[in-house]
């Protein structure tokens, strides 16, 4: 008996041993600084912009790992003010979400908090702070968080392409004037300089790209067109799409994302329609000739292992109202949802771990929304079809929206408007899951 349990429990020691090792030292600890930068935001040689970044720049580091890895990262707020990060998209422990009054106490100035949890999908997500949020996220408290397939489909380079606008002085400062209340009423606070930054400025002519779009502003909704290659949507906002997709005009709500596989045949353009010339927010230079390209369709990538919905056993409505020019104010906030303004105290529905809900969202406001929903993915759902599955889903004015969603991840979740602003004047609700 000793010897059996004794031999049982070594192999067992070596057998976790074995399987820790590598794991423990893939996964020393990122710490990520979160602190005053002074970044490049104006093109070179005009002024510079003082704002808040994380390990000494912004957009801070981008972080990867491989799907089903656990990533460790040390926040350490030296900013002189609360701040928490969340990891938008990732379908994530509750208490590692980075809500501060929900699942963790605020960061204070000075304090760290250290943030452990597994990637359970591959796809292109971002962490960014969510504490005053309108105000963190614009001064550049974000970054990219890649999560990569084990078997990446092949090309030659994967790009992370952050878009942003900036409310900017001409001589580069950051405008002030946060939290103020016509922003808020209003569509939020839209920059007067925007920019699409590759993490790549080179590239070869037949070069086959994964490009990642995200859009971290907090309140424009980008419409971005895409030239000087052909080629396929394959995820958005980190999930595969079941077939690739044309890309027509893209369309990116703030905090949705877009993957693209794109073969180069001139320099990358991404370019801001607008009613004379286009708007050029960034371009990818085009540099000698591949010789060897990458060739053979752009296939789906594997299927993300979201649950099906079931036959919802919920079936729930949210109303978005309020807002400047004939939304009606209700409550003493600016916006609201069903008629409440703020978090309210109890959630705005309970789930058993599992069930499956239907939610419809009614965009009764004079502005567009992008309803986010926290530790999960959902579908979007229109005249009975599932559609996209997505964590931000964009609701123009007037137009109503079905999402369907399987909310198997117990815990405390915001479902709030990613307009920042509008989440800071009363766009945001709760739901539990237990
Ligand atoms: Cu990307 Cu509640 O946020
Ligand atoms: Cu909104």
């Amino acid at each position: 008996m000793i010897n059996l349990s004794m031999t049982r429990r070594s192999l067992l020691a070596s057998g976790t041993a074995a399987l820790i090792l590598p794991r423990v030292a893939l996964a020393a600890p990122t710490v990520l600084r979160a602190e005053p930068v002074v970044a490049q935001i104006l093109p070179k040689g005009d002024g510079k912009t003082a704002m808040l970044g994380l390990n000494g720049k912004t957009p801070g580091p981008e972080l990867r790992i491989k799907q089903g890895e656990r990533l460790e990262v040390r926040f350490e707020n030296h900013i002189g003010s609360d701040s928490a990060l969340h990891w938008h998209g990732i379908r994530i422990d509750n208490a590692m979400d980075g809500v501060p009054g929900m699942t963790q106490n605020p960061v204070p100035d000075g304090g760290h908090f250290d943030y452990s949890f597994v990637a359970p999908d591959a796809g292109t997500f971002w962490y960014h702070s969510h504490s005053r949020s309108w105000e963190q996220v614009e001064q550049g408290l974000y970054g990219p968080l890649i999560v990569e397939e084990s078997a990446p489909p092949k090309v030659d380079h994967d790009v992370t392409v952050v878009i942003d606008d900036w409310r900017l002085e001409e001589d580069g400062t950051l405008m002030g004037g946060f939290g103020n209340r016509h922003d808020f009423a209003h569509a939020g606070r839209l920059g007067n300089f925007a920019r699409a930054v590759p993490s790549r400025n080179k590239v070869r002519r037949g070069d086959r790209l994964r490009l990642r779009l995200i859009n971290t502003a907090t309140a424009r909704v980008f419409p971005v067109i895409v030239s000087g290659g052909a080629g396929k949507i394959i995820a958005l906002d980190g999930m595969p799409l079941a077939a690739p997709r044309d890309i027509n005009e893209i369309v990116l709500a703030p905090a949705q994302r877009m993957d693209l596989i794109v073969d180069v045949t001139e320099a990358l353009r991404f370019d801001f329609p607008t009613r004379e010339d286009p708007y050029e927010l960034g371009r990818i230079e085009v540099e000698g000739e591949n010789p060897n390209p990458i060739t053979g369709d752009i296939l789906a990538l594997p299927a993300a292992n979201v649950a099906a919905p079931d036959i919802p056993v919920h079936d729930l409505t949210l109303t978005m109202q309020g807002g400047a020019m004939g939304g009606r104010h209700t409550g003493e906030d600016i916006w609201a949802l069903n008629g409440h303004s703020g978090l309210p105290d109890t959630p705005f529905a309970r789930f058993k771990r599992g069930e499956t809900a239907r939610i419809r969202l009614i965009n009764d406001t004079a502005f567009p929304h992008g309803m986010h929903l926290h530790g999960h993915h959902f579908f979007e759902e229109t005249e009975g079809t599932l559609g996209d599955l997505r964590d931000t889903t964009l609701l123009n004015r007037g137009e109503t929206r079905d999402f369907l969603c399987v909310f198997d991840n117990p815990g405390k979740w915001l479902l709030h408007c990613h307009m920042l602003e509008h989440q800071a004047a009363g766009m945001k609700t709760w739901v539990e899951v237990t």
